[in-house]
C-alpha cells in the first residue's frame, strides 16, 4: 500500500499482475494513443478499422478530437489541495469519476469478454457502463458483472415487439436507465468497413470471407480467441417475437428498418418508466424537444463521427445546447475524449459528465478487461493531475472561468 496525497492506493505487487495487465502497464502505455497502437497490432485490420473509423471523409471524427485545442486553460496558480474530488452525480447515481463508458457495438469482436469485461471494469472504477443494443453478451450477464449502475442503449432493431421485450428484461435485470440514440435513422457509411469486408467477417459464408483471410490469419492470438468464443453469435438481446435472437446478418438493413422518432419516445417512456437519456443531440431544437419529451439527460453527440459526416464536433455543439436547456435536464457529451484534460474542458463548458467510447474500446481490443482498466486509470490520473494544474479544488467547481473559449462559440 502506498499513501499518495492522503489517499490510500492499494497496488498489487508487480509479480501478481496478469500478462494482459503487464502488456498495458507504464511505460509501454502512458496514454490512450498507446492503447490504440497496441489494439492496432492485436486485432485484424477490419476489426481495428471498425473501431477506429468514421463516416465518409472522417471530417467530424478528426474534428471531434482537434476541437479541444481551440479551448485553452486559465489556470489559478499558487493554490494547493490535499484532495481533488472527482465525484459527480448522474441521474441520481454517485459516480467516482465524471465519465461513463459509452455504448460500443460489437465489443465482443474486439475481445471475447467484450461487454462483460467493460461493464466489470466500469463498476470496479465506480462508474456506469452503457450496454449497446448490438451486444454479443446477454444483458443479464453484463449487469451481473458490474458493481455499478448499467444503462441500456436502445435501437428499435427487430421492431416494437423486440424493443418491449428487451425493455422488460432490462428492468428485471436491474438496469438503471435507457439511452435512446436518435442519430441513427440509417447507418452512416464507414468506408473502411466496406473496403475491409467487415460485413463478410461478421455475417458472410466461409466463401465470402476468403478474400479477407490473410489479415485475419496474420493475427493468430485474436483468431484463437474468436474461434474459441464460437465466432460471431446472434444478438442475444434483440429477440424478435416468434423468431428468436436476431442473427448478425446485416446490421445496416436492420437499423434502416428501425428509425426512432419523437413519437416513439412516448411509448418508450410509458413502457420503461425509468430515466431516459436521449443520445445524439447537436442543436438547441433537438435539445428542447428532448426536454419536452421528458428526457432526464441528453448526450451531445455525433456518434463519434460515425453517422453524418461534417456535423459540428460535439464540444463545439455543447454551448448551444447548454444555453437552450436552461438546466432543465442533465447534459452529458461524447466524442473525441482521449485525455482527462478533454473531460475537464467539457465540464467547464457545462457538461455534467462525458461518455468515453474509443478511449476504453482501444483498451478492450488491446488487452481485454486489463486494457479497459488501464484506459480508466489513465483518464482518472489525468483528471486528478489536470485539476491540480488548473487550480480547481474539485470537478463540481469547474466552470467557464477556467477556460478561454473562442469568441464566436457564444454567438449562437
Ligand atoms: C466501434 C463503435 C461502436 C459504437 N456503437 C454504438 C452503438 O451501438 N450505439 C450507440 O448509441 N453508439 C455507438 N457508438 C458511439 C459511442 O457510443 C460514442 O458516441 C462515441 O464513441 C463517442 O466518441 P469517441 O469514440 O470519440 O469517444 C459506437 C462507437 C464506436 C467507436
Amino acid at each position: 500500500m502506498v499513501v499518495f496525497r492522503g489517499e490510500r492506493i492499494f497496488r498489487a505487487p508487480a509479480h501478481a499482475m496478469t500478462h494482459s495487465a503487464r502488456s498495458v502497464a507504464s511505460p509501454r502505455v502512458v496514454s490512450i494513443s498507446d492503447l490504440r497502437a497496441i489494439a492496432k497490432r492485436r486485432v485484424p485490420g477490419s476489426v481495428f478499422d471498425y473501431l477506429d473509423g468514421g463516416a465518409e471523409g472522417e471530417v467530424t471524427l478528426r474534428e471531434n478530437c482537434r476541437v479541444f485545442e481551440d479551448v485553452t486553460f486559465r489556470p489559478r496558480h499558487a493554490v494547493g489541495f490535499v484532495e481533488c474530488p472527482l465525484r459527480t452525480r448522474v441521474l441520481g447515481f454517485d459516480l467516482a469519476v465524471p465519465f461513463l463508458l459509452a455504448p460500443v457495438g460489437y465489443s465482443r469482436l474486439m475481445h471475447p469478454a467484450g461487454e462483460v469485461a467493460a461493464a466489470r471494469a466500469a463498476g470496479n472504477a465506480g462508474t456506469a457502463y452503457i450496454l449497446s443494443t448490438i451486444s454479443g453478451h446477454r444483458l443479464e450477464d453484463v449487469k451481473a458483472a458490474s458493481k455499478g449502475p448499467v444503462f441500456y442503449q436502445l435501437y428499435l432493431m427487430g421492431g416494437r415487439g423486440a424493443a418491449e421485450a428487451v425493455i422488460d428484461r432490462a428492468r428485471i435485470a436491474g438496469f438503471s436507465a435507457l439511452v435512446v440514440t436518435i442519430d441513427t435513422p440509417v447507418s452512416g457509411i464507414r468506408e473502411r468497413d466496406f473496403r475491409n469486408g467487415m460485413k463478410e467477417l461478421v455475417s458472410g459464408s466461409a466463401l465470402d470471407k476468403i478474400p479477407y483471410l490473410p489479415q485475419i490469419l496474420a493475427h493468430p492470438g485474436w483468431l484463437m480467441g474468436y474461434l474459441r468464443d464460437g465466432g460471431t453469435p446472434p444478438l442475444p438481446n434483440v429477440v424478435v417475437p416468434g423468431k428468436g435472437p436476431m442473427p448478425l446478418v446485416d446490421i445496416t438493413a436492420a437499423l434502416a428498418a428501425s428509425t426512432v422518432t419523437w413519437s416513439d419516445l412516448k411509448w418508450i417512456r410509458e413502457h420503461w418508466r425509468g430515466p431516459i437519456v436521449v443520445k445524439g443531440v447537436l442543436t438547441a431544437d433537438d435539445a428542447r424537444r428532448s426536454v419536452d419529451e421528458g428526457a432526464a439527460a441528453i448526450s451531445v453527440s455525433n456518434h463519434g463521427g460515425r453517422q453524418l459526416d461534417c456535423v459540428e464536433a460535439s464540444l463545439r455543439a455543447l454551448p448551444e445546447v447548454v444555453k437552450a436547456v436552461h438546466g432543465q435536464t442533465e447534459i452529458l457529451m461524447d466524442g473525441g475524449i482521449r485525455r482527462g484534460s478533454d473531460i475537464i474542458k467539457a465540464l467547464c463548458l457545462g457538461a455534467r459528465a462525458v461518455l468515453c467510447g474509443r478511449a476504453y474500446a482501444y483498451g478492450l481490443a488491446a488487452a481485454g478487461e486489463a486494457g479497459v482498466n488501464r484506459a480508466i486509470e489513465i483518464l482518472r490520473t489525468d483528471l486528478d493531475r489536470s485539476l491540480r494544474l488548473v487550480g480547481c479544488p474539485s470537478v463540481d467547481q469547474l466552470d467557464r472561468s477556467y477556460v478561454n473559449v473562442p469568441a464566436n462559440w457564444d454567438a449562437d
